[in-house]
């Protein structure tokens, strides 16, 4: 009777692990034919202080509706559809919503109007209008580049680290190399799923990284509607407006050996890119009123990380740093290199009076070039033998890093954290930028 008894608990445990199991791996990735929405996404679209845009993924290969509907507390809720495609097996979900209230909470939540498939309830916050103010922050990370569930949760970790530092963060920027292998959706469900209680709720503004394009084309446009303004550049080249600052996101990915190719065809191309980019600089910084302009890529320029002395950055750095010298160009948050770095450089040298403790300036000329480490797991060190005397701290923390910025009309702030696991997370490095 008891060896009866012991076999029925045993079978009972494995049972409900197995219902464990099994559970847990479906709240990153729903069964094939699942209509639940995963992997949803929130960007901006044309005017940060009405609309917003929506992307998502159902894990059915049935055409269906894109709906997204939204609601204030106390309000009737409002309804958008977008546009939906099978991609790849799946449903690829893309919606903007228009005609919101600037500087407002809403409610949320993504489906294909069928009651059975709504998404969890959500919230976002519309940006503001000049009487609502001038000052808001947002959140700088980079680098998760996450390919085991131990890595992702470390990501998950600076994620939520993050959110907690500044809970009225605007939105986040992420410097490319979101997960490991762009072309490998498994690690986009889980960059998603161990980021969510950020990314469900505050506005992401990627860049493109070499692990989103080197495996060939891979799934990073399915994730994000990039529905703003891009000139006729790839759609994941994008600028926006936010307070008093202008933010322009760059692709470096175009690979150095498409630059020398023996292939003519290739090099004009990779010139072509490079080219309508800097050009679309320009015309962005020209006609911008904003007293702020800020610029994100993924390859840095300025680093003593592990990239510092290759052809990629050399290249990026002559045709970029030249045209961000032009355009006085305030900051350029980077990333690639998975170390910290921070210089203010002008023409290639660092600003006059400029010493390392120095924490704040008075700009009259220069960038602030930043490298933010890793939201993740992998650690770059700084090379040795090729240490570029223009950057002003860089260091391998071992430890993640985020960094919240403070954009307001006399200045602009970096406060750039630790991530700890005893007491509060630290701050590592700090700059002002007055003008
Ligand atoms: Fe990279």
């Amino acid at each position: 009777m008891r060896k009866k008894l012991s076999i029925i608990c045993m079978i009972t445990c494995i049972a409900v692990l197995t219902c464990f199991l099994l559970a847990e791996q479906k709240s990153f990735a729903n069964a094939p034919g699942s209509n639940k929405p995963i992997d949803i996404s929130i960007t901006f679209a044309g005017n940060t202080a009405t609309e917003k845009s929506f992307a998502w993924i159902t894990k059915s290969n049935e055409p269906a509706p894109a709906v997204v509907v939204v609601w204030e507390t106390d309000s009737l809720p409002i309804t958008f559809t977008g546009k939906s495609e099978i991609l790849s097996g799946r449903r690829v979900n893309k919606v903007t919503a228009t005609g919101l209230k600037p500087n407002t909470k809403y409610m949320y939540r993504c489906g294909d109007g069928n009651s059975a498939n709504w998404s969890d309830t959500f919230t976002f916050v519309t940006g503001f209008d000049k009487e609502d103010g001038t000052t808001f922050s947002f959140l700088y990370m980079t680098d998760a580049q996450c390919a085991t569930d131990q890595q992702f949760e470390l990501w998950q970790k600076c994620a939520k680290h993050a959110y907690a530092a500044f809970p009225n963060a605007k939105f986040v920027a992420v410097t490319g190399d979101l997960t490991d292998r762009g072309s490998d959706e498994e690690l986009w469900d889980k960059f998603f799923y161990y980021g969510r209680n950020l990314l469900s709720y505050v506005t992401v503004v990627p860049a493109i990284g070499n692990h989103e394009t080197d495996m060939g084309p891979g799934y990073f446009e399915d994730h994000f509607f990039f529905s703003g303004n891009h000139a006729g550049l790839p759609d994941y080249v994008y600028s926006f407006d936010y307070g008093e600052a202008h933010f322009m996101v760059l692709s470096t990915e175009k690979k150095y050996s498409d630059f020398t190719s023996a292939d003519q065809s290739v090099v004009d191309e990779a010139y072509q890119f490079l080219d309508s980019q800097l050009n679309w600089l320009r015309y962005e910084v020209t006609k911008s009123k904003k007293k702020w302009n800020i610029v994100l890529i993924h390859k840095a320029i300025y680093t003593n990380g592990k990239y510092v002395n290759s052809e990629a950055t050399h290249f990026y750095r002559s045709k970029l740093a030249p045209v961000f010298d032009e355009l006085s160009i305030d900051a350029v948050l980077q990333g690639h290199n998975h170390v910290f770095d921070r210089g203010f450089i002008y023409r290639g040298n660092p600003v006059f009076g400029l010493i390392p403790s120095q924490t704040a300036v008075n700009k009259e000329q220069g960038t602030l070039y930043l490298t933010n480490n890793t939201s993740g797991a992998k650690f770059y060190e700084i090379v040795k033998g090729f240490n570029n005397p223009l950057l002003l701290k860089s260091a391998q923390p071992h430890v993640q890093l985020y960094t919240g910025v403070t954009v307001s009309e006399p200045y602009i702030r970096f406060e750039t954290y630790t991530v700890s696991d005893q007491g509060p997370d630290i701050l590592y490095d700090t700059f002002t930028i007055y003008k």
